[in-house]
Formats: C-alpha cells, structure tokens, sequence
C-alpha cells in the first residue's frame, strides 16, 4: 500500500496490475483481468508450483507466477515468445506422457487440458507419444477412475485431503514413474469413503476422476470451454476481490 492508500503495482507485460498484500502475481494479475496461462493452480487451493505452465520471467529469471508473491515495481514478462513456445512444449509434453483420446472423452470441452492446449495454439503434440500402459478403476458404483488422464495437478488429492477429510488419493512413485493411486488396501476406488459430491470429484480439470451414466449430458459443442477460451473463462471465474485503486 502506498502512503495515500493506493494499492502497490508491479508490471505485467508493461501494464500495471495492483495489489493486495499476499497476493500472487496470478492472483493479482487474475483479479486485474490479465490471464496467465496455468493448470495445477485453482483458486481455493493453496499454490502447487508443479505444472510450470505458469511460468514468468522476472529480472531474467523464469519461475512459477502462481506461487511468486507480488512485490511493487516488479517487471514481470509473461507473453514472450520463448515463455510461450516453453509453455506448449509442457502442454504438448502431458499429451504424449498420457493416454489422451479427446474425440472419445466424456470431458472434452470441460478438460482444462484440452483448453490451454487450444488457448496456446497446440494442435499437435509433436513428439513422441509413450503410450503408457495405464488402468482404468470402474469399481464405484457411481465414479469411475481413468488414470492414462491424469496430469499429476494433485487437485483432487489436495481436495480429498484438505476439504473432503478423507485423503481418497494420493501420488506415488518418482519421476515418469509418478502416478496417482487410491488409498485404499485394494487400490481400488470401491474400498474409500469417496462420494460423488466430494470436491475431489468436482475439482478434477481433466477427465481422471468421472461421474458414471452423466459422461455426455452436455452435449459436445456446449460444454464450458466451447463457448468460450479458458483465457476469457478463467478470468471470468477468478475472485474479484479487488484490491485498492492504484495509484495514479
Ligand atoms: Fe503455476 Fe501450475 S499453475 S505451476
């Protein structure tokens, strides 16, 4: 806060973004109407720093925006060329990494996947594909678990633990060997406490965790991002806890 009350300002690809104390710089920039492109953040959890996909760059050095606290005066560099070319290539990176089969998904035009993908301009994943050798977990009655989706977001394992109580997931493994499991003796998703309201189930950006006989109620063409790009979505959906006016 400035001595005559205005907000603190840092810059943004020129433009000045104010702020409240503690806010991220994809906090603010969000608020102020600016879109950083992200997938692992979400605004009801803490910060996760693991998809990378929001990576700035400031006085030369590239870092995650979603867990970089705003500072005044910063001069943070979003949309250069190479920020953005490093971004597809993490996008386009998830793609082969997994098993994704977008025509055939019951979450195309809900994926987050799929609509920073298309935001970004990646048609194609351009490298090539692993194919990994992944199950699916149809034992719920009423969810079913499709991990060749999973991009290791952690949301649901976050929200599992930290809203529902009930820690229904977690990861394991290291490196290409990460993978989410169910904490379950069985591994399997029938021996949790998971229910369909839970918030691990709503939070899931892409199509991993998915509710059964509901997959194409909406019909493709008027899913959420059909009508519009994540990039107008998301700022639409961002909190608009607006901070104070910044200084002229
Ligand atoms: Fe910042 Fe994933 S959105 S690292």
């Amino acid at each position: 806060m400035t001595a005559n009350g205005a907000a603190d300002v840092f810059l943004l690809d020129g433009e000045p973004i104010p702020f409240a104390p503690g806010q991220t710089v994809m906090q603010a920039a969000l608020a102020a109407g600016h879109y950083i492109p992200h997938l692992c953040f979400h605004h009801d959890f803490k910060p996760h720093g693991s998809c990378k996909v929001c990576t700035v760059r400031v006085d030369g050095a590239t870092t995650a925006s979603c867990t970089l606290p705003a500072q005044a005066g910063m001069s943070v560099e979003c949309k250069a060329d190479d920020l953005e070319e490093n971004r597809r290539t993490l996008v386009q990176m998830l793609f082969v990494e997994g098993n994704h089969f977008c025509p055939s998904c019951e979450k195309s035009g809900n994926c987050l996947l799929q609509a920073v993908a298309y935001d970004l301009g990646v048609l194609d994943a351009d490298l090539d594909y692993f194919f990994p050798s992944r199950p699916l977990d149809a034992s719920h009655p009423d969810l079913l678990l499709d991990f060749n989706r999973c991009i290791l977001c952690e949301l649901c394992v976050r929200a599992s633990a930290e809203v529902d109580g009930k820690h229904v997931f977690a990861l394991s493994g290291r490196g290409i060997g990460k993978h989410l499991i169910v904490n379950a003796e069985s591994g399997r998703l029938v021996d949790t406490t998971v229910a369909v309201t839970d918030k691990a189930v709503d939070v899931c950006p892409v199509g991993v965790i998915i509710r059964k006989r509901v997959g194409f109620a909406v019909p493709i063409g008027r899913r959420r991002f059909d009508a519009r790009p994540v990039s107008a979505q998301a700022l639409e959906d961002a909190p608009r806890r607006a901070p104070p006016e910044a200084a002229p």
